[in-house]
């Protein structure tokens, strides 16, 4: 049995990191075990300038811990009035990574999102025209659409026409947790990928309602059938290059979590790699890790791999039931569980009970 794996360092290709103390609070997490994190761009306002962006990056370097190694790749957050130009300009100056498409309201912060993708036909033909990335939240926001089904609706409505009438355009469609998703992936060409996250591995809907309403099992989108879950695990441990890591850490104060009307998000970062790792074990497919969690996701990007490496080791390790930093208290993703894998590094995980350290990089 294996009892230790060494990979190459990875990247989380989609990460919320927030504003302000939140930000001090979880970015450390991330850049413990990352070495790049594509970052969300749902803050309010939204982040949809390029000075934005510049300014938000600095804000996440600033909040590093001391000593860490890190690279926020931005992105910028489509909204009806996005500017062709500005994106170009943005991704060519390399403070975009990519533009992500929130549907109006779908998720937390979405306000500004898109109301209708075919108005905004000259952005994408930019995109495509660039190559820059375009990352999705695949869900439609009809509420007579059962929640359950809002993926597989998006992809029928809105996906398969967006990749017909542009067939160049590099698509990653976010946080996958269908089977039908798993398969238009699949299916689509090499210009198509999908993240996916920790909890849509580990978990079914079962989970939101087990002998109660469990807040912490709640983010968007929603946790599906087992027979979904299987298929999403399937795909991340099938080696298939269109399939790579993505947290989707999404940090709410236990206080906007556990209320009348939580907030849909999971923070799973401080134990992301360990949570894969565990996953890819019970699938035997340890040797798989690297590729999704250090190469798919920079091959698709077209960005270098990372020089060094990280190691996970065999070893029981037990789940804080909340993890405090300032007046922020979060419930991780796993909290009071026990997760059979240990991430070994020689840089300290960051203090569980205090804030981060900010360095003025
Ligand atoms: C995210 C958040 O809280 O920002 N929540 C979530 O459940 N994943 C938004 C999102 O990615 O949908
Ligand atoms: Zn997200």
């Amino acid at each position: 049995m294996t009892s230790e794996i060494t990979i190459r360092r990875p990247d989380d290709w989609h990460v919320h990191l927030r504003d302000g103390d939140m930000l001090a609070a979880v970015v450390g997490h991330t850049a413990h075990q990352f070495a790049r994190a594509i970052v969300m761009p749902n803050l309010t306002p939204p982040v949809v300038s390029i000075a934005a962006a510049t300014a938000y990056r600095g804000r996440i370097l600033a909040a590093l811990p001391a000593g860490a190694d890190f690279s926020p790749l931005m992105t910028c957050y489509l909204t009806d009035d996005a500017d062709p130009a500005e994106i170009a300009r943005g991704y060519q100056e390399r403070v975009f990574a990519a533009c992500k498409l929130y549907p109006a309201h779908a998720t937390t912060n979405s306000a500004h999102g898109v109301t209708d993708i075919r108005a905004l036909a000259g952005v994408l033909e930019t995109m495509q025209r660039i190559g820059m990335p375009l990352l999705v939240h695949g869900e439609v926001t009809d509420r007579d659409v059962d929640i359950f089904d809002r993926e597989a609706v998006f992809i029928e409505r809105v996906l398969a026409p967006l990749v017909r009438d542009f067939p160049a355009l590099k698509i990653v469609l976010e946080h996958i947790t269908t089977s039908e998703a798993v398969a238009f992936v699949a299916d689509g060409g090499a210009q198509i990928g999908a993240t996916i996250t920790p909890q849509h591995l580990v978990i079914n809907r079962n989970a939101i309602f087990d002998g109660g309403i469990r807040p912490h099992a709640y983010c968007l989108p929603v946790a599906k059938r087992e027979r979904h879950r299987l298929a999403v695990r399937k795909a991340a441990v099938s080696g298939s290059p269109k399939f790579f890591l993505g947290t989707d850490s999404a940090p709410h104060s236990v206080g906007r979590k556990e209320s009348a009307c939580g907030c849909a998000g999971i923070f799973n970062a401080p134990f992301a790699l360990e949570s894969y790792a565990q996953v890819f074990d019970e699938e035997n497919a340890l040797d798989r890790l690297e590729g999704f969690a250090s190469e798919h996701g920079p091959n698709f990007y077209g960005l270098p791999l990372n020089e060094g490496s990280v190691t996970l080791r065999r070893e029981d390790i037990g789940v804080p039931a909340a993890i405090t930093a300032g007046e922020i208290s979060l419930v991780p993703f796993h909290a009071g569980e026990t997760i059979g894998w240990r991430f070994v590094d020689e840089t300290p995980r960051p203090v569980i009970g205090a804030a981060p350290v900010a360095t003025n990089r």
